[in-house]
């Protein structure tokens, strides 16, 4: 193989040059997790860069109902829900998750990335169109390389942009969905959610959203985005993941039961795949129990994101306007991201650089989200140090 004449090359010279200069970041070797401290190359470090929004990952209801599972049916399924790998356990996940969402109908698949390319492929007929948020996941931007359908971008979270891809296509099409994440994973922001489905309404357009980070999170009790909104009704398709809030892998779509059950006789990545393993699937179920039985678990939370809002703009940095756990820092230049993060890792604080071609040149960001299980005197650390970094690395305080 010519390695030089694959398409990534330039990306692996970039992470050889990071590693000879001790700044590279990716990878790093957890050897010890309890959610908010972490371990690594024998130190402790303050975790703020992980999705385990609630910190469920250790919570010991969560953790035993996961054993129980493996002692009553192992530790894997062995096949795809469509033949063999069918469990009890996994029917009455996808009852609680439609009740728990408010949609009529619910299917989980083996991972997040496999609800997004599965149910667009399948829902995205060759006649079909999909709008994207510009901004979207990239496993929906995979899904789109595996429709039959078309495919067109609107400017992020710009409603003007989206009205005009709308009304210049919807007549070339038979059906068109609006396909956008409800909480965007790097900027944290919120889908205007309002105006999509106002716009929905007018242009005969079906509406997708991938609440990654939004399920567990936002509304009432975690119910998503959608639920913040009060339009849950509104929504044809709902996904969401299990590997944050959830604490687990996994995930679901939700939405009109004739359309979940063609889903599930359709989607490639759900009927070609093995079932989510039964120690998954009672960790979210237990997930579940937890978020609807303890009141406190979203006022610590949301606490804490106010605190870190608050914390971050006293400082001066830059954090997006960012209103939800996902609070990231504008950093600018990619190197200095790289030294600033390398900084954070040394004073004891784990989180990750967003850079270019993740981000355009020059807006190189440093992702930072919190969990309802952090301590104040943790984030109270986090503070300082990045206190310290802004003056020692001169980070600018505006995008621009
Ligand atoms: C917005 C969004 N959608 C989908 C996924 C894929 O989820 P999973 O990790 O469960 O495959 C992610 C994961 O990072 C995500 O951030």
């Amino acid at each position: 193989m010519q390695i030089e004449s694959l398409r990534g090359y330039k990306m692996i010279q970039k992470a050889k040059l990071l590693k000879e200069h001790n700044l590279y970041p990716f990878f790093r070797k957890i050897e010890q997790s309890e959610g908010t401290d972490v371990i690594v190359d024998g130190q402790p470090m303050i975790m703020i860069g992980s999705n385990n929004y609630l910190g469920l990952t250790h919570h010991p209801y969560v953790k035993e109902a996961a054993i129980k599972a493996i002692e009553v049916f192992g530790t894997g399924c062995t096949g795809s829900r469509f033949l063999n790998g069918n469990l009890t356990i996994h029917e009455e996940l996808e009852d609680k998750l439609a009740s728990y969402l408010g949609h009529e109908k619910a299917m989980i698949f083996a991972t997040g990335m496999q609800t997004n390319l599965g149910a667009l492929s399948a829902v995205c007929g060759p006649k079909d169109l999909m709008i994207f948020d510009s901004e979207n996941h990239a496993s929906i931007i995979d899904s789109s390389r595996l429709a039959l359908g078309t495919t067109l971008k609107y400017k992020h979270n710009d409603m003007e942009s989206l009205e005009e891809v709308l009304s210049e296509n919807v007549s070339r099409f038979q059906n068109t969905m609006v396909v956008a994440d409800g909480v965007f994973s790097m900027t944290g922001d919120i889908l205007n959610l309002p105006d999509v489905v106002r716009l929905a309404k007018k242009y005969g357009a079906s509406i997708y959203v991938d609440d990654a980070h939004g399920i567990g999170v936002m509304g009432d009790r975690g119910r998503g985005t959608m639920n913040h909104f009060g339009l849950t009704k509104d929504v044809d398709l709902n996904m969401g993941t299990f590997s944050k809030s959830f604490a687990s892998i996994g995930g679901v779509l939700s939405g009109n039961a004739d359309v979940i059950d063609y889903v599930k006789h359709t989607a490639r990545s759900f009927m070609f795949s093995a079932a989510m393993a039964p120690s998954s699937v009672a960790t979210v179920s237990a997930c579940i129990d937890v978020i609807l039985s303890d009141e406190t678990i979203h006022q610590r939370l949301w606490s804490n994101v106010d605190f870190m809002v608050k914390g971050f703009k006293e400082i001066g940095f830059y954090t997006y306007n960012s209103k939800t756990p996902i609070i990231p820092v504008f950093i600018g230049d990619d190197m200095k991201a790289m030294q600033v993060t390398n900084y954070l890792k040394e004073c004891g604080i784990f989180c990750t650089p967003v850079i270019s071609p993740a981000v355009p040149k020059g807006e190189a960001l440093i992702r930072t989200s919190y969990m309802a299980t952090h301590s104040k005197e943790q984030l109270s650390k986090v503070l300082e140090v990045f206190k310290d970094a802004k003056e020692k690395f001169e980070i600018p305080s505006t995008l621009h």
